[in-house]
């Protein structure tokens, strides 16, 4: 295995968790929580976290792409969304593993917004607001980062390997 840094340790994770999660289970008080998690980098993280909302949550899992075998964004987004649990009229809370340029998100929320949910709400493991190239709201971070390729936790090395780290590690060149 390559040289790795802990930029994010277990630890900090699994306490960032319990924050956030409270601050959710405040935010959909008296409501059913329908989670859409971006697979496959967003799995651990929804996880995790979900475990620490204390509100009624129905799980849909879509899949995104936007790489070609590269360290940056594309630009090409492909999401395959075919939902199990119908969303409309439903507040949706979307889970993703970091936004980068934003791309991934503007583009799935844009998909989601056609599907008429009553309210649409956006939680990302990581963020990297330097690389911005499309403006999303987003409603609750874990951690803003620098502008490193992160590995672990879900995250995929481009080659699907690491992904079972149990913290953020960035890739020593
Ligand atoms: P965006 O569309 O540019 O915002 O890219 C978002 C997607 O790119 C994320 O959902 C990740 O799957 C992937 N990504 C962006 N930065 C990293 C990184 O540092 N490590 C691993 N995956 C990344
Ligand atoms: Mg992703």
């Amino acid at each position: 295995m390559k040289d790795l840094a802990v930029l994010v340790s277990e630890q900090e994770i699994m306490k960032r968790c319990v924050e956030l999660g409270n601050e959710i289970s405040k935010a959909y008080e008296g409501k059913t929580i329908y989670v859409i998690s971006v697979l496959t980098g967003g799995v651990f993280f929804t996880v995790e976290l979900t475990k620490h909302i204390d509100r009624s949550i129905i799980f849909n899992f879509v899949s995104a792409s936007s790489y070609n075998n590269s360290t940056v964004s594309s630009g090409n987004v492909n999401i395959s969304f075919d939902l199990k649990y119908d969303i409309e009229g439903k507040d949706v809370l979307i889970i993703e593993d970091i936004i980068d340029s934003g791309r991934t998100l503007h583009t799935l929320k844009e998909i989601v917004m056609s599907q008429k949910p009553s309210s649409i709400k956006i939680c990302t493991m990581l963020d990297k607001p330097s690389r911005r190239e499309i403006d999303v709201n987003v409603d609750f971070v874990g951690f803003e980062i620098e502008d490193k390729f992160v590995v672990g936790y879900g995250l995929d090395n481009l080659d699907g390997t690491m992904r079972n780290l149990p913290y953020i590690g960035v890739i020593e060149q």
